[in-house]
C-alpha cells in the first residue's frame, strides 16, 4: 500500500500549492490514498465545507485535524455527515465528529486515526497512550496511520516508540516544521516528528512575519494573517507491506514560485 502523507494545508497558499504539486506528487509516487492535516486550510484557521469539498476534489482522500478543528464554526453543521474527515480521537467524549475510520483503498483498507498530543496544547485531551491503547484493543486488525498533532518532539517520539510493532505509522504535525528524522522503527512502524507545513515559504509558520516579529517584540496581540508569495507542499510518502508493516518512508518539499494573494485571515496559526 502507497500513501502520501500531507503536512498542515495552510490558507489559500497551502491549497494552491496542492493544486500545483499535488499532481506531480502522484505521478512520482503511485499513491493509493492522499492523507492530509487541515485544521488551517481556512484561513489558516479551521476548515469549511466548501474548502474542504475543495480538497477531496484535488485528490485528498481524507483530511485531519488538531487544535484548531472549532476555529472555523461551520465545521459544527458538516463534521458529523463527512466520511472523510477527522479530529482528534482523544477529545473529551460527547464531542463531534470521530477520531478514527477506516479508509477503503484500490489497494485494500487501513484504520486512519487522528490524536493530539496534550504537552503545550490547550484544552481539555484525553491522555493520546491510553486512547491509542484502548482503539487498538477495538479496532479490526488492519494498517493503522496515526496524525499526531502534537508540539513537542519528546511527545511525538514516546507515542511512537510506545506503538512501535503495533501500528504502521505515527506522523506528526502541527508545527509547521518539517524534521529531518523519517525513519522506520524496529516492528515496522514509519515514523517522522512533523511532516511540515503546506503552506507560504516567506511566513513565519504560515503568518506574515511582521506580525510575528512585532508580537514577539512588543507582547501585543494582533490578529494573525496568512502570508502570501511562493508556497510550499511538504509531507512524506509512506509504503507498507502486505501484513500492514512499513517498508518505506521518504519525506518531500515541493515549491511554486507563483505570486499569490490570499485574503483569509485568522487569529491563530
Ligand atoms: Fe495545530
Amino acid at each position: 500500500m502507497r500513501l502520501l502523507l500531507i503536512g498542515d494545508i495552510v490558507g489559500r497558499p497551502g491549497r494552491r500549492a496542492l493544486v500545483a504539486l499535488l499532481p506531480g506528487l502522484a505521478a512520482r509516487y503511485s499513491p493509493d490514498a492522499v492523507i492530509a492535516n487541515g485544521e488551517n486550510a481556512a484561513g489558516g484557521r479551521g476548515i469549511s465545507r466548501k474548502i474542504a469539498e475543495e480538497l477531496f476534489a484535488q485528490g485528498i482522500s481524507l483530511l485531519t485535524m488538531g487544535n484548531h478543528t472549532w476555529g472555523n464554526k461551520e465545521i459544527f453543521s458538516f463534521i458529523d455527515d463527512e466520511a472523510r474527515l477527522l479530529r482528534p480521537l482523544n477529545y473529551p467524549s460527547g464531542a463531534p465528529g470521530k477520531g478514527w475510520t477506516i479508509l477503503g483503498t484500490s489497494a485494500g483498507e487501513l484504520a486512519v486515526v487522528n490524536l493530539s498530543g496534550r504537552t503545550n496544547m490547550a484544552g481539555p485531551l484525553d491522555c493520546p497512550f491510553q486512547a491509542m491503547e484502548k482503539l487498538l484493543k477495538e479496532i479490526p486488525q488492519l494498517p493503522v496511520v496515526i496524525d499526531f498533532h502534537a508540539e513537542t518532539t519528546s511527545e511525538k517520539a514516546a507515542l511512537a516508540w510506545f506503538l512501535a510493532g503495533r501500528v504502521s505509522a505515527v506522523a506528526g504535525t502541527h508545527t509547521h516544521v518539517q524534521t529531518a528524522d523519517a525513519r522506520i522503527l524496529p516492528g515496522g512502524t514509519a515514523f517522522i516528528t512533523d511532516l511540515g507545513m503546506t503552506g507560504p515559504v516567506d511566513s513565519i509558520l504560515g503568518v506574515k512575519t511582521e506580525i510575528i516579529v512585532n508580537r514577539f517584540r512588543s507582547g501585543l496581540p494582533r490578529r494573525f494573517e496568512v502570508a502570501s508569495g511562493p508556497a510550499q507542499l511538504a509531507g512524506a510518502f509512506l509504503e507498507l507491506d502486505g501484513l500492514g508493516k512499513a517498508i518505506a518512508i521518504e519525506s518531500f518539499c515541493e515549491f511554486i514560485d507563483r505570486e499569490e494573494e490570499e485574503g483569509g485571515t485568522g487569529s491563530d496559526i
